[in-house]
């Protein structure tokens, strides 16, 4: 069959690296989390004390980029690959609502698109990759075969994310989950670089009502018809 590449975009939480991950091991497609990326940067950032709450010092941190190095490797017991920062593991790090809260502002610094852009680009180059993310139909791979744009209610997108992060034994509110995915969805949908937007040939995906199985299911046809 044609490898082609599969661009997944959509607001926080709408379940892009599920379903991502289920067609990389379906179709034997790499897998990109680009999200991890600008989590990976944003967590470098917090460690060199360029980023908090209170503070976000881009001028250091661009002057840095050229020290950040970001991997994948994958890891055959959880069956996917976990992201690296210059060797270092961080897979579970920069999952945490500290990272989650700071990323949308580190992710709409351009000189920090530019670099994230150019190696996901490089990843995807040979086709056979599923990537999810916010730009990539519209900017990384505006020639993708297949674009999907997930979308679902706020509350549905925040009471998963609450989940995800109990069940990892974190202490967060709903209140302060469901904050965090609105904050991140209205700076992501309102910044000046690759802003968050709909391409117009990608194909709207609400997962409100679908089980995964059944969202599985739908993607699969949409999938089969381009390969
Ligand atoms: O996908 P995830 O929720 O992990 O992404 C974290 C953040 O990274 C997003 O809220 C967004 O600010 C940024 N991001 C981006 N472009 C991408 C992927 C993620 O700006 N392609």
């Amino acid at each position: 069959t044609n490898k082609i590449t599969i661009a997944i975009d959509g607001f926080s939480s709408t379940g892009k690296s599920t379903v991502a991950k289920q067609l990389a091991k379906h179709l034997g497609y790499v897998y990109v989390d680009t999200g991890a990326m600008y989590r990976a940067v944003t967590y470098f950032a917090m460690e060199q004390g360029f980023v908090s709450s209170e503070i976000f010092n881009k001028s250091d941190l661009i002057a840095k980029l050229p020290e950040i190095n970001i991997s994948f490797k994958f890891n055959q017991q959880l069956g996917f690959a976990e992201v690296y920062l210059n060797n270092e593991n961080i897979e579970k790090a920069i999952r945490s609502l500290d990272v989650s809260n700071l990323v949308s502002k580190v992710a709409a610094v351009s000189e920090v698109r530019k670099k994230l852009v150019e190696q996901q680009q490089k990843l995807g180059k040979d086709k056979g990759v599923v990537m999810d993310g916010r730009d990539i139909g519209t900017v990384v791979f505006p020639d993708a075969e297949l674009k999907l744009f997930m979308t679902a209610s706020a509350e549905t997108r925040a009471e998963r994310r609450f989940k995800e992060l109990i069940g990892r034994g974190d202490n967060v509110s709903y209140q302060a989950v469901l904050k965090n995915v609105q904050e991140r969805d209205y700076i992501d949908t309102h910044r000046e670089d690759s802003p968050l937007v709909k391409a117009h040939d990608a194909i709207e995906i609400d997962n409100s009502n679908m089980s995964l199985e059944e969202q599985f299911q739908v993607i699969l046809k949409l999938v089969n018809n381009k390969i």
